[in-house]
């Protein structure tokens, strides 16, 4: 211990000033976090069939996203500060968008999206309470509950088995002169018929929001998904294609609607001074809004019944980490999700296999496999025994979202039979593809699906 304080004490040596100070101590300190990587957190490359877990997904990272992390405690700006705006600039040229709010989760991406579009901002074009929006019933929970908690009626459509996506047929039908919004996600990185689905929200004059949570890096038609409808929210929690902790986007193109969403996130706040700055319209003490005095603060004057969603610059930072990592990860989920296809697609007598969506070129969040009814086995029994063989399994989503308890009551419309949903909710699991996961991890993955299926297909 006496010999580290040394080096601190050695490098620091006749050293006043603290600029210096600090230049000298993040070096000493970024190397020091280097070493602990190494010797703490370094993935072992030890897999043993059987006993290693084969993990659904999870944060893949080196030094550099602990490094960034340890910028930020010296740093000491515990809200949004620069690596926000490194985060933001950096994911809008990725997208090719032109806006980003980071929020602190993909669910509160999807509030303030859909609060966004009740917004006073967006005029003759802002939803009112009872107004619909169409969405599918095999949802993320997240996806849905915005809608209601802002007044609006979800219409809940079916989904195709295979991609997942939308029936888009269904939504055509769906759509009623109180429909004003469309949100669907790209099922686990599989984009949805952007083609029609565009079509169809143009025609209507509808809202767009894509729910890319699980999607960041799929391409339609050679376009990153997220850059179709009007807004598009992200995820960046551990499971996901990069991973900031607890964090999520919500992107743009749109002035307004990104002035309105930025105001849900800050408490409903009209002013839009970036955290820590003051009067950035110079007009600070010259509004006169609402009934309230005129020259009353700006930065206290509350256009929107909000929240405070913020993100930190803590995970900002290891965000922008993960940023140089992302082209290596979209490479790899394409390349396990291929591996994994080609050793089960001799089983396609048992299991609808995943397909892409037309035009695609997913990211894969994941494996889905649906037993077919014919099989002689169940999905309970598949997934209990990959998971006492260590590989884990995930459900798609929440099922048929009306069949959970939580929303069994919600007003709602459900226009046509959701037969695909409901065989989904019983059939279908997903395994991981995630960069984490090698090639000798899904051989085993393949293999025991195969030992299961063979098996019973003696008896
Ligand atoms: C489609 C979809 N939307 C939204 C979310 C919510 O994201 P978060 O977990 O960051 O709140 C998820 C979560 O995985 C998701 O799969």
């Amino acid at each position: 211990m006496k010999s580290d304080l040394d080096i601190f004490d050695l490098e620091l040596k006749g050293v006043v000033d603290a600029k210096e100070a600090d230049g000298i101590l993040r070096k000493l300190i970024g190397k020091a976090i280097e070493k602990h990587y190494q010797y703490v957190h370094k993935p072992r490359l030890d897999f043993v069939p059987g006993k290693s877990p084969v993990p659904l997904a999870g944060r893949v990272y080196d030094a550099e996203e602990m490094k960034m992390l340890g910028e930020t405690v010296l740093d000491f700006w515990l809200t949004g500060g620069r690596f926000e705006k490194q985060f933001e600039k950096e994911f809008t040229r990725f997208l090719g968008e032109r806006f980003c709010v980071l929020t602190n989760s993909g669910s509160s991406a999807n509030l303030l999206a859909v609060s966004a579009l009740t917004s006073h901002l967006l005029k003759d074009r802002q939803l009112k309470p009872g107004d619909e929006v169409l969405t599918v019933a095999a949802g993320f929970p997240t996806t849905i509950a915005p809608i209601v908690q802002n007044g609006l009626v979800p219409v809940l459509v079916d989904i195709d088995t295979g991609t997942y996506n939308v029936n888009v047929d269904q939504l055509e039908g769906a759509v009623s002169t109180k429909t004003k919004a469309i949100i669907l996600a790209h099922t686990l990185a599989n984009p949805f018929n952007l083609q029609r689905v565009q079509a169809l929200a143009e025609k209507h004059h509808l809202w767009l929001i894509e729910d890319s949570c699980d999607a960041l890096g799929s391409l339609y038609q050679g376009r990153p998904v997220g850059t179709f409808g009007h807004m598009a929210t992200f995820s960046f929690y551990p499971a996901h294609h990069i991973t900031m902790g607890e964090g999520g986007a919500v992107v743009t193109n749109d002035p307004i609607l990104k002035k309105a969403i930025a105001s849900f996130r800050d408490w409903g706040r009209d002013c839009d001074c970036d955290t820590g700055k003051d009067n950035t319209c110079g007009k600070r003490f010259s509004w006169q809004l609402g009934d309230l005095p005129q020259g009353y603060d700006h930065k206290y004057i509350y256009s929107h019944l909000g929240y405070n969603l913020k993100l930190t610059d803590m995970q900002a930072a290891i965000g922008v980490a993960q940023m140089k990592k992302l082209g290596s990860f979209i490479q790899t989920r394409r390349s396990n999700w291929q591996h994994l296809l080609d050793k089960l697609k001799d089983l396609e007598e048992y299991f609808i296999l995943p397909r892409a969506e037309e035009f695609s070129e997913p990211s894969w969040f994941g494996f889905l496999l649906t037993i077919r009814p014919a099989s002689p086995f169940k999905r309970i029994d598949l997934v209990r025994f990959l998971e006492e063989h260590k590989i884990a399994t995930r459900m798609l989503f929440a099922g048929n979202i009306t069949k959970q308890p939580g929303f069994k009551n919600i007003p709602c419309r459900v226009p046509f039979d959701l037969s695909n949903t409901n065989f989904t909710m019983s059939n279908t699991f997903w395994v991981g593809v995630y960069p984490g996961i090698s090639h000798v991890m899904l051989d085993y993955t393949a293999g025991q699906i195969r030992d299961f299926v063979n098996r019973l297909r003696k008896v």
